[in-house]
């Protein structure tokens, strides 16, 4: 038997933020997993992949890395992503591992970050302590979002901070709904002097440095500057946060323990 846990994200070609946000959690699947499991990552974006490689930094794509995981001998193999919600990137990748269940003796794909409401609290509750209630200051969560009906995780994220008490909590995506848009809105009726923009993402890359905090009169920093909010911007990603890290964990470990009693696929 030899056991393995593929770490699948999107990557990012921001390498201080690939350094921040996308090694540490892979470093503390290491610690957790090594030497009982190989641990290796790959990055679904062709185009990351393409940029990194000309850097000289030489990452996989999923199907790589199953590829040479079923060539090295790999018996047991759990794929974990590192992705925030179900939507059209895990949907891919659980189509992949149905294609390559019979390589392997048993093919295991954990959950993303935000799966469940218990997900969501543990979530809130992290981001509520990192972030407390300042008086006269909003804070502004911004997801990537996505057309994929997966993208309701973002408005369930913001009832979960509500349930907490939270009434300075607002979440709204670059590519998904609630709009940046919405989002002003709701910042004006809230009566705040300052909105503190943070991204509600693994990486702070480049989302987060353009359309968050951009120069750009489009970027959520100038749209909410231009309606006269004071506004700060937060460039870390989720990725950075050994409390997240743990959640990733705990994903993993939850699917280790169904493929033991049965498997997913
Ligand atoms: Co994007």
């Amino acid at each position: 038997m030899k056991k393995a846990i593929l770490l699948v994200s999107f990557g990012t070609s921001v390498e201080e933020a690939r350094q921040r946000q996308i090694l540490p959690l892979e470093k503390a699947v290491r610690r957790a997993y090594e030497p009982k499991a190989v641990v290796c990552s790959a990055y679904t974006s062709p185009t990351i992949r393409g940029i990194l490689a000309r850097r000289g930094i030489s990452i996989p794509s999923p199907e790589e890395a199953l590829t040479s995981l079923a060539q090295s001998g790999v018996t047991h193999l759990l794929v974990q992503p590192t992705h925030l919600i179900p939507g059209q990137e895990y949907e891919g990748l659980r189509a992949l591992c149905s294609a390559w269940a019979g390589r392997f003796r048993q093919l295991t794909l954990g959950l993303p970050l935000i799966s469940s409401p218990e997900d969501m609290t543990a979530l809130a509750k992290i981001l509520s302590r990192a972030f407390p209630t300042v008086p006269g200051q909003a804070v502004l969560f911004a997801g990537h979002g996505t057309a994929h009906f997966a993208n309701a995780a973002y408005p369930a994220m913001e009832t979960a901070f509500r349930i907490l008490g939270r009434e300075d909590v607002f979440i709204a995506a670059i590519e998904g709904w609630p709009t940046l848009e919405d989002a002003a809105r709701r910042l004006q009726k809230h009566e705040c002097k300052a909105v503190l923009l943070v991204p509600l993402m693994l990486v702070a890359g480049d989302h987060a440095q353009n359309d968050i905090a951009g120069e750009d009169p489009e970027s959520w920093k100038s749209v909410l500057t231009a309606r006269g909010f004071q506004t700060k911007c937060w460039l870390s990603g989720l990725g950075e946060m050994p409390e997240i890290h743990r959640i990733y964990l705990s994903h993993i470990e939850n699917a280790d323990r169904d493929a033991a009693k049965g498997g997913i696929s």
